[in-house]
């Protein structure tokens, strides 16, 4: 898919089909993550990935915005290092490229941030000096993905030019 495309068509999908990702897809969204430019080229990110039922239950449990997530076929926690100040930035990056290399298979996919920290950590063994940033459900789309324009401000209420407030020149 060309790369405009598919970040004009990603749509964040909380309902999944129990239809399964081959393993192949499931080493590409990886290797999205880690061929992702870091701050610094500092790789502190470190991926768990959730695949089986059980586990993915406990994850929408632990989570306070994410209980879709244990619909989903597969579930990856992003954990990266406070010690860095740009590491929620990094963590963004590293998401969305995730997000995008699944969509160009047709696997969709949604994240979430809000987690009971402490249940989360114990649960799933994440260490003191990692924080659980961003979680991203991935799986194919229960339903068929509506070709409606996405929910976005016009260009022009975003964009200036030259200085912030000045709108383009006619
Ligand atoms: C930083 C960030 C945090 C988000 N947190 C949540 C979340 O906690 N739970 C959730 O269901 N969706 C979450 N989302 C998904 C947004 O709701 C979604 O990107 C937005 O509604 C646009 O969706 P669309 O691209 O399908 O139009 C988050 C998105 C971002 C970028």
């Amino acid at each position: 898919m060309d790369a405009f495309e598919c970040i004009a068509t990603k749509r964040d999908v909380r309902e999944f089909s129990l239809q399964n990702i081959s393993a192949e897809i499931k080493s590409k969204i990886l290797e999205a993550a880690r061929l992702t430019g870091s701050g610094l080229n500092t790789q502190h990110w470190r991926f768990v990935v959730i695949e089986e039922k059980n586990y993915l239950k406990k994850l929408a449990e632990d989570s306070t915005s994410g209980g879709w997530v244990s619909g989903a076929n597969f579930a990856v926690i992003v954990l990266t290092n406070p010690r860095h100040k740009f590491h929620m930035i990094d963590a963004g990056r590293v998401v969305q490229d995730m997000q995008l290399a699944a969509w160009n298979y047709g696997v969709a996919s949604c994240l979430f941030t809000g987690v009971q920290d402490k249940k989360l950590r114990s649960d799933f063994g994440i260490p003191k000096d990692l924080n659980p940033t961003i979680i991203v459900g991935f799986g194919f789309s229960a339903k068929q993905i509506s070709g409606k324009r996405k929910n976005r401000m016009p260009l022009d209420e975003l964009v200036y030019y030259e200085k912030y407030g000045n709108p383009k020149e006619a």
